[in-house]
């Protein structure tokens, strides 16, 4: 145990247990929200000069001392103390340490309950903007390559097996409208943050007439929140985050999975760039798909972060407490993960190429026309369900005579099924013609894909 003094900790004896300092402190983690917590306090001091609590001269020398102590935090000449505790302590007594008295007025009307809030805000309004950049940019890469690809037709597999046939832009553009669904969720998100805790003080507000607009104007946000009490704890904010960056991970591993896939020897349906791959140390012949592997297996740490946020926030008793501390451990994790597994999947996009020859040889398998032929019954007249059965049964004719497709059925196989069926037949049993029937909204056909490369590049280059 030693003895050394906090400031703002008159009331304690200031004996120190080397074990508790480190516990309890945060700067080793937030200390990257230093400019957020630069920012917020030039915008009080100004605030508490405007409403002359403070001189206009002092504001000024809290402005340019901060200033200074934001570019020693940048250039790496700050040392941190952990003993401060966190980067509001920390800043805060630099402050004191370089400009004196006009410093120890900063904290006026205010605790780092309010601060900590508010500082969490500015840093995620800075850090989706970046998150909305890459999930567009991820599109981007998404549209690029499904362009190619308009014309070329792949299985689509529903429970993994064959399903229908959809042209490889169409698979590709299915993740461009997920990724859209995760701008919109993500920047929500950043509309409902988008408001001032500062001035809500411990808890219950400050005496002093704080210019509460004032600041949050200043900082930029839409408006102030409106509930002391509330504010200082509330981070449902940071949970929807984590949420947003959660299913952002979950759309991101299905890929990975598929891919996966897709590059084994079996499947063999695309080509990523070796840069994307490692090796084995003992079987010279691998090509792992290391990277895609990492994104899928990443995803449990974002999940991680949300069960982690949301049991933090359960049972704490009103207002803030010191659990609120670890929310950003898990906030900056989800974030710095999501953030790098949405930048190597662009990379991966951007160098993929798919095996399309090698994809068209094996349409023939898994009789993937089988529902559009129903549909062909329909057009004749056939209820569904009795056309459902009818190409279900021939089907399993194909299966017992060692027929590998509809198509190598006879005529007379064809109407002894159903007296319906004429030779025009046989320009329904191929996948790619299939691709070229879908007529409905938003099928897997090349039109459709036309259409929503043309509507996402539009669409992406306003965004
Ligand atoms: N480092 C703390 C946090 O991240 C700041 C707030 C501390 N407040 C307090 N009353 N001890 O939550």
């Amino acid at each position: 145990m030693a003895n050394q003094e906090k400031s703002w900790e008159k009331r304690l004896s200031g004996s120190v247990d080397e074990l508790a300092v480190d516990f309890v402190e945060s700067l080793s983690y937030d200390q990257r929200l230093y400019k957020y917590d630069i920012a917020g306090s030039i915008a009080h001091a100004e605030m508490l000069a405007e409403v002359k609590i403070i001189t206009k001269a002092e504001a000024a020398e809290i402005k340019k001392g901060l200033l200074e102590i934001g570019d020693e935090i940048a250039a790496g000449k700050f040392t941190f103390d952990k003993t401060q505790e966190d980067i509001h302590m920390a800043i805060e007594s630099a402050l004191i340490g370089k400009i004196g008295d006009a410093g120890k007025k900063l904290h006026t009307g205010r605790s780092r309950n309010d601060q900590v809030a508010t500082d969490i805000r500015l840093w995620m309004r800075d850090e989706i903007e970046i998150m909305l950049t890459r999930m567009t940019q991820l599109q981007i890469a998404f549209v690029r390559l499904a362009e190619k690809y308009t014309d070329d037709i792949m299985p689509s597999y529903t429970h993994l097996q064959r399903a229908q046939p959809v042209t490889v832009a169409s698979y590709l553009l299915s993740f461009v409208e997920m990724l859209a669904r995760d701008w919109s969720r993500m920047k929500d998100c950043r509309d409902r943050l988008n408001v001032c805790p500062l001035g809500s003080g411990a808890v219950g507000g400050s005496t002093l007439p704080l210019d509460r607009e004032m600041t949050a104007k200043n900082l930029g946000f839409k408006d102030i929140t409106y509930n002391s009490i509330d504010a200082v704890s509330d981070r449902d904010f940071c949970a929807e985050f984590i949420f947003c960056c959660s299913l952002i991970a979950a759309h991101l591993s299905r890929l990975a999975e598929d891919w996966i896939i897709y590059t084994s020897a079996e499947f063999s349906f695309i080509r990523t760039d070796d840069a994307y791959c490692t090796s084995s140390s003992m079987m010279p012949q691998k090509r792992n798909p290391d990277m895609l592997e990492l994104i899928r297996g990443k995803t449990g740490s974002v999940y991680g972060a949300l069960v982690a946020m949301l049991t933090i926030l359960k049972a704490q008793p009103s207002t803030y407490n010191r659990d609120l501390q670890e929310d950003k451990i898990h906030v900056f994790n989800a974030a710095d993960t999501t953030d790098a597994c949405l930048q190597m999947t662009a990379a991966i996009v951007s160098h993929t190429t798919f095996n399309t020859k090698r994809i068209a040889n094996g349409l023939d398998e898994g009789f993937l026309d089988a529902t559009a032929l129903a549909e062909y019954l329909v057009r004749k007249g056939v209820p569904f369900r009795q056309a459902h059965g009818i190409v279900g049964s021939l089907v399993a004719l194909c299966e017992k005579e060692n027929k590998k497709k509809l198509a190598e059925l006879s005529t007379e196989q064809f109407k002894a099924a159903c007296d319906k069926i004429d030779d025009d037949v046989f320009q329904m049993l191929d996948p790619a013609g299939v691709c070229k029937s879908y007529q409905s909204k938003g099928a897997a056909g090349p039109k459709d894909a036309e259409a929503q490369i043309h509507y996402w590049k539009n669409k992406l280059r306003e965004q």
